[in-house]
């Protein structure tokens, strides 16, 4: 009896404050003048910012098919996780990839299968043998493309450190510095110097002649990021509330304070300042130095050419990283990512061409990146002439990334791109190195897997005529589509 009064009471004293928050929320949207719909649509109006706001994860889920999501649809991403988790690469019934539609990508099989002693493994490729005391083999094709740590987390890091040394690939730093959680899986790294010189700059902010020493003796080769297919002429902010005092002190800046990359390096605005840039931090580290770029045309690679030409072959980069403007961002305004710089599909076979038309090709390695996260895709990039592939966002999958498009507001729900530690709590670094490892295994093994069915010995004798491109003809082999040295190809040399 008692309970029932209580309870009756309790429940009318909550449908009070219930009518009376939605009366006040009622008059607030009625007479706020920010926002139409709420005017228009008082309390009911909430449900459109709320499907706004989570919508994206509940179509992930409930609406949107296997190949509809972006940036990188469901299919993709499931081959990834099956990939690190080890799990069997098979599906039922039967492909659900737009086999004959736009963009697809296929391979010309062999009729005559490579026995087993054929099949080999790519060689690994030495990197600024002619022109460093020390040169880089490195060992794998696919390999971790740069992404800050500040960007990314301390645990995300360590896994990616440890899961390089796993699968045999590089782990570039990106270009926030070098922090010990680079170093804690004892892979080959690559350091980035970006606009801002972090982690190797002085008091003033210029690069630091006793910090290059330094690294030098840690890492593989460094890469000079002169812009990346996201956002070229951008630079970048790290917000204050990503910049920890750990983040600070890598990156040799202050705690909390946004962390401004400019949008170019104060000492390089040509191909000359470039290559004497280049020339000072290898005479003083003896490690290969390489470039990393967006393209919008050909201008940049032929004047690149032209100066090597004209100071020596000891003058060139030992190798050039083109990023796609497909590229990912740990924060990008979206105008530049929607609308800046050429797609890796055509950036590639043009940067290839140009170095082979001034014969340069063999002396430069060419690292290409922009979602190249399953075999198919870093097999094409071979194909078109890369040397090597290097991705972010696969090793990102790889590390637990549900695409929940956050790296920007450090509430990334895996703890990937997050300094919150009940979030990075979730990220377990010895099982997610793990998953970076067996990713990194089954991209190489499956790129020379590849690779064998069209007939070759290993994924580094791959060439243009083994790709077929949709094209609104039909399909073209890679080698009809992009012709070594099409006329396109030179205009664009000169556009
Ligand atoms: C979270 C995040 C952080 C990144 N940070 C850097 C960076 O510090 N330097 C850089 O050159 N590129 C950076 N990138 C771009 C990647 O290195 C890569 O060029 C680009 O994402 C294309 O590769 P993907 O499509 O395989 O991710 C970042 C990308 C992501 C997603």
């Amino acid at each position: 009896m008692i309970w029932g009064i209580l309870s009756y009471g309790v429940g009318t004293l909550l449908g009070f404050v219930g009518l009376v928050f939605f009366i006040a929320l009622f008059v607030r949207d009625l007479t706020q003048r920010e926002h139409t719909v709420l005017r228009n649509y008082p309390v009911i109006g909430h449900l459109r910012f709320l499907g706004e706001r989570y919508g994206e994860f509940l179509r992930q889920y409930f609406i949107v098919g296997d190949r509809d999501e972006r940036p990188f649809d469901r299919a993709t991403r499931r081959w990834v996780y099956r990939a690190a988790k080890n799990e069997p690469d098979v599906i039922g019934f039967g492909s659900t990839y737009p086999v004959t539609h736009g963009e697809a990508l296929a391979f010309v099989p062999s009729p005559f299968p490579l026995s087993a002693a054929e099949r080999l493994h790519a060689p690994p490729l030495l990197i600024g043998a002619d022109s460093c005391v020390q040169p880089f083999l490195a060992r794998a094709v696919v390999n971790i493309s740069g992404m800050s740590y500040g960007a990314l987390s301390e645990p995300a890091v360590r896994a990616l450190s440890r899961g390089a040394q796993g699968s045999g690939c590089w782990l570039n730093t990106g270009e926030g510095g070098l922090a010990p959680a680079h170093r804690e899986g004892r892979c080959d790294l690559i350091m980035q110097v970006g606009t801002a010189k972090f982690g190797i700059r002085d008091a003033h902010g210029d690069l630091s002649e006793e910090r290059a020493r330094a690294l030098g003796l840690v890492v593989k080769a460094f890469e000079i990021k002169l812009s990346q297919g996201a956002k070229p002429g951008h630079g970048g902010v790290l917000p204050g509330r990503k910049v920890t005092p750990d983040v600070a002190r890598i990156r040799g800046i202050e705690p909390f304070r946004d962390a401004i990359s400019p949008a170019g390096h104060a000492d390089i605005h040509s191909a000359d300042t470039l290559l004497d840039a280049l020339g000072r931090l290898r005479d003083l580290t003896g490690r290969p130095v390489g470039v990393k770029t967006a393209l919008g045309d050909g201008r940049f690679v032929t004047e690149l050419c032209d100066a090597i030409h004209r100071r020596g072959l000891s003058s060139a980069p030992d190798f050039l990283t083109i990023d796609g403007s497909e590229g990912g961002s740990g924060a990008v305004p979206q105008m530049l990512a929607d609308h800046m710089g050429l797609p890796l599909g055509e950036a590639l076979p043009l940067t290839v061409d140009i170095l082979l038309q001034a014969s340069l090709k063999d002396r430069i390695r060419v690292v290409a990146s922009g979602k190249l996260v399953t075999p198919a895709k870093a097999a094409w990039a071979l194909c078109m002439g890369a040397d090597f592939v290097a991705t972010g966002r696969g090793f990102l999958f790889a590390l637990g990334c549900i695409q929940a498009l956050r790296c920007h507001t450090d509430n990334c729900p895996t703890g990937i791109t997050t300094h919150n530690r009940r979030l990075q709590r979730g990220l377990v670094v010895s099982e997610k190195s793990l998953r970076v490892a067996r990713y990194g295994q089954a991209m190489n093994r499956d790129v020379d897997g590849l690779a064998h069915i069209c007939g070759l010995a290993h994924a580094r004798l791959l060439r243009r005529e083994h790709v077929l491109l949709m094209t609104p003809e039909g399909h073209k082999k890679g080698s009809e589509r992009y012709p070594y040295g099409h006329p396109l190809h030179r205009t664009r040399r000169h556009a």
